[in-house]
């Protein structure tokens, strides 16, 4: 099966390359390496020892997103390219909701008209907003997000549903054959591959935690500001479901074969099931690297929901997935890309 994958180069990107190129799978990537570098390729191809084609284009430029798409007719397209950094979409909403949502429309309206049917989404755990209390399960209601970037994966999951129903009615929307479609709702994905030679590469102030610890622990920042600690946890400090971003590529493994094999729309929680709090994961990441890890008590950051975690049963039952990493090989893999690659991808 051959399986394009938008933002291919990106850090769930790449991971996921790499899980399906080692499952056997033929890959494209198309990435703009807006957020991502073509270095990333070259050390997914030393690292699987096979070849991967690769296409520089934006997913909402719909001209070249078709002409790729004729020529190289994947079976699916999982779909990751987007703008994903949650301040920043406060501070540039339009941006957000145009680039988002708009290379799911491209996306979709490239395969109406070129007969492609299987599509797996990348969506987020945002999409549950502050509306329940975890672990969530997919049948909850979408919430209210607190941002700009969450709405635009609650939106393109609606679009998705949306297209899914009127492909069913066939002719009459212009669909010759019914989708089908696998979203994925992940919770907060970490760690890098167990080789060290590929892992999450941030511009700038890394805006989440595993990347802000890592660089506090190879000595590029002073410390870690940790965001609140007087909230109704056991240490004051929000948690989180973090999962092995090998489990997570393993994920979308599994979805892309259950898109071939259902038709209709599924969505699925990819999570560990688990919560850590801030200071749990300090502790663990300190135990990975050796020594600690400096950290200085903040104000809570604008937008945090006190707790998230998945109930990842589902995935289980129907995709024969479940996390299988822990916290401890989370931080070692972690360790060991920040510490072989201090600068990322770069010099
Ligand atoms: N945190 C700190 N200090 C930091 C960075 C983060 O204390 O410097 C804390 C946060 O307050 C939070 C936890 O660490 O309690 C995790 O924060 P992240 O920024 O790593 O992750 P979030 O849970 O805020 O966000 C993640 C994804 C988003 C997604 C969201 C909801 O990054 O894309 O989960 O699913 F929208």
């Amino acid at each position: 099966m051959k399986i394009l994958l938008t933002g291919g180069a990106g850090y769930i990107g790449s991971h996921t390359t790499v899980a399906l190129l080692t499952a056997g799978y033929n890959v494209v990537v198309l990435d703009d390496f807006s957020n991502s570098s073509p270095e990333a390729v070259r050390r997914m191809e030393k690292l699987t020892g096979k070849a991967i084609s690769l296409y520089e284009a934006n997913a909402a430029d719909k001209a070249k997103v078709f002409e790729i798409l004729k020529r190289e007719m994947p079976e699916s397209i999982i779909h990751f390219a987007g703008l994903k950094a949650v301040g920043e979409s406060v501070e540039k909403p339009v941006e957000y909701y145009r680039n988002n949502i708009d290379t799911t429309l491209t996306l979709l309206e490239c395969m109406r008209d070129l007969g492609l049917s299987r599509f797996v989404f990348s969506s987020s755990a945002t999409v549950y907003g502050e509306a329940h209390t975890p672990p969530f399960t997919e049948e909850m209601t979408k919430g209210s997000c607190t941002n700009p970037y969450g709405w635009t994966k609650w939106i393109q999951e609606q679009i998705l549903a949306d297209a899914q129903e009127a492909s069913e009615k066939g002719l009459i929307s212009g669909w010759k054959t019914p989708l089908s479609v696998v979203m994925l709702r992940y919770f907060n994905p970490v760690g890098s591959h167990e080789s060290g030679l590929i892992g999450e590469d941030p511009q700038g102030i890394p805006n989440n935690l595993m990347p802000f610890i890592s660089q506090v622990a190879v000595g590029m920042r002073d410390k870690l500001i940790v965001f609140g600690d007087d909230y109704d946890t056991p240490d004051g400090t929000c948690r989180r479901d973090y999962i092995h971003v090998m489990d997570l590529a393993e994920g979308h493994v599994k979805a892309a074969e259950y898109a071939a094999a259902h038709e209709g729309i599924e969505v699925f929680n990819l999570g560990s099931g688990k919560p850590y709090s801030v200071l749990e994961m300090v502790e663990a990441f300190s135990k990975a690297c050796g020594h600690d890890i400096a950290y200085e008590i903040g104000a809570r950051r604008a937008g945090d929901i006190q707790d998230s975690w998945a109930n990842a049963e589902k995935a289980k039952r129907l995709l024969g997935w479940e996390a299988k990493r822990g916290i401890e090989e989370i931080c070692h893999d972690a360790w060991k890309w920040q510490s072989q690659n201090p600068n990322g991808y770069g010099e």
